[in-house]
């Protein structure tokens, strides 16, 4: 469709303006709320235009610096070029961008890492302070003024609704096909007067297909035609494929004992390579009429769809590769009726994960002896990216599985610790952990009960002697034997990864970036 079709409000058609014109009416300070949500759906322009006024400002020996209010991760187009430009004071709720990461961890940027499902409610509960200005991409303008959502709906929602002003980004080159597949639930209300969210199924439709704003507040309408980031996935290494078949393996004993039915119940996967890999052995396994209630959709889930294992997902964002993408858009009509698209408060809603009974499949930085899970920091002080909706779903589903190689750097770090050098799943919401060396149900065990099988079933062979040393002598020394530590030497193994050079986040950064 032609980009002036795109646009068939009479009043929005008057607003439309350059990307330049529009970032002007940002102002220095601004709280700005934008789309995007793992590389999909987020604003190209108006970023790009208002880093290149804020280098402008600062070389004229300006201050202007915004806050930055995203559903998840964006783009080298937002995030990198906001960041480039020292343009961010506070970040939220997600990021794994390089250069925000790198300025994060230098203090040089304010980063507030929140669960996904938290971000809208909290914006409405007024505790993230006021949102000025949204910035939303669109895939189009109906006549009546409802807006077509991207390949992202993230917390696009809440920011129309919130902010005062709103700057719309009209994308040409997302499918026209995408008009649809949207549900957009206008249901929501604040304490005291929450209802029940009324979804049962995966699929239920519980919404519309559109976005609503107040068109008087819409000051500029930007038309873009460019693609979203849509990174290439790395074909599923032996490390990766040998997690998912102590994974599927397990799924298998499951149903056979009558614990799981045998088509399961929806699925939620993690983003990056290794989930990825086990939705590759999931559409190759024995399982069929699979489901998906879950936050991204990434090429292992079109696999599934295309081949029939999987009859529909839910998501609140497409993260695709080029090839995934040229799939998605030629077979619109097919995905269409087989995909849901939902805020991030619905598709990552604790009532709702914990209601259909989900089973939640995370990736993690390292798992301790007693189960505990770091999913966000390298040796406990610097971000690698964030929260996510890991712990939207890890607390709230049927069965809970954080996966990670048993070690990293060419094994030069084990990926079980003693103690985890920082929480973000307590061992009360993680029930499975699962390395390539195979795989710990720690389901109703006790902590030293739970740290041998960890040991035995999850550790490297190289670093096996050494946690059980650690874990034998803090059985006998510890003053508590409920779960016993030695404190101060469990976080010393972190100490010794920093002293040989091994705790920089940001070594790959090329690498980083693409898989992001
Ligand atoms: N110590 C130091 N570095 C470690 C490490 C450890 N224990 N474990 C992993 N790393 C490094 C790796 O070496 C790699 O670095 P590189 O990019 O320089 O090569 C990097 O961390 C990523 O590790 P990798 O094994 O490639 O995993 P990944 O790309 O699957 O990412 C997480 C793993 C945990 C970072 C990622 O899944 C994440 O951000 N999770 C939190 C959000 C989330 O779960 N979202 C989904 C919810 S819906």
């Amino acid at each position: 469709m032609p980009l002036a079709d795109r646009v068939r409000n009479p009043a929005l058609k008057t607003k439309i303006m350059s990307a330049e014109a529009a970032a002007a009416l940002i102002p220095a300070g601004a709280n700005v709320g934008m789309s995007g949500f793992t590389g999909a759906g987020y604003p190209k322009a108006v970023p790009q235009a208002l880093a290149q006024r804020i280098e402008r400002l600062h070389a004229a020996g300006e201050a202007f610096r915004i806050g930055l209010w995203t559903g998840a991760s964006t783009a080298p187009e937002l995030d990198g070029a906001l960041a480039k430009v020292h343009g961010i004071e506070m970040r939220l709720p997600y990021q794994s961008d390089p250069t925000v990461r790198q300025q994060i961890n230098a203090g040089q940027m304010q980063y507030t890492d929140i669960h996904l499902s938290h971000v809208a409610q909290l914006a409405w509960f007024g505790f993230l302070g006021h949102l000025d200005v949204a910035v939303v991409e669109v895939a189009g303008i109906l006549p009546d003024g409802r807006l077509i959502p991207s390949s992202s709906v993230g917390n696009n929602k809440t920011w129309l609704d919130q902010a005062d002003k709103i700057i719309l980004e009209v994308n040409s080159l997302q499918n026209a096909g995408l008009e649809g597949m949207h549900d957009i639930y206008y249901g929501t209300r604040l304490p005291p007067h929450r209802l029940p969210i009324p979804l049962v199924n995966p699929g239920d439709r519980i919404g519309e297909p559109y976005l609503t704003c107040d068109l008087s507040k819409v000051v500029a309408v930007v038309q873009t035609s460019q693609p979203d980031r849509n990174s290439a996935f790395a074909a599923p290494d032996g490390t990766s494929q040998r997690i998912a078949g102590h994974l599927i393996e397990f799924l298998q004993h499951e149903v056979k004992h009558g614990r799981l039915p045998a088509d399961l119940l929806p699925l939620q996967s993690g983003v990056g390579n290794i989930a990825n890999a086990v939705l590759a052995g999931l559409n190759d396994g024995p399982f069929n009429n699979l489901t998906a209630y879950t936050e991204v959709l990434q090429d292992g889930m079109l696999d599934m769809l295309r081949s029939g294992k999987l009859s529909m997902a839910s998501a609140t964002a497409l993260s695709l590769s080029p090839e995934a993408l040229a799939d998605f858009n030629e077979n619109i009509d097919f995905y269409s009726k087989r995909i849901v698209l939902r805020s991030q408060e619905i598709s990552n809603h604790p009532q709702v994960v914990r209601r259909l009974g989900v089973i939640a499949m995370n990736a993690m930085i390292e798992a301790d002896l007693y189960g505990n899970v770091n999913s966000t920091h390298i040796m406990g002080s610097s971000i690698m990216n964030g929260i996510g909706g890991s712990g939207d779903f890890a607390r709230n589903a049927y069965l809970s599985f954080f996966m990670t190689p048993s070690v990293a750097k060419d094994g030069a770090i084990s990926c079980i610790v003693p103690m985890v050098s920082h929480v973000d799943h307590t061992e009360h919401d993680v029930e499975v952990i699962v390395t390539e060396q195979g795989l710990a149900d720690l389901r109703g065990l006790s902590p030293t009960q739970r740290a041998r099988l960890i040991i035995e079933k999850c550790a490297h062979p190289d670093y096996r002697p050494a946690l059980l040393d650690y874990f034998e002598r803090a059985q006998r020394d510890a003053p508590g034997k409920h779960t016993p530590h030695l404190l101060g030497e469990a976080l010393s193994w972190h100490a010794r990864y920093v002293e040989t050079g091994h705790m920089l986040p940001d070594a790959n950064l090329e690498r980083r970036l693409r898989r992001a």
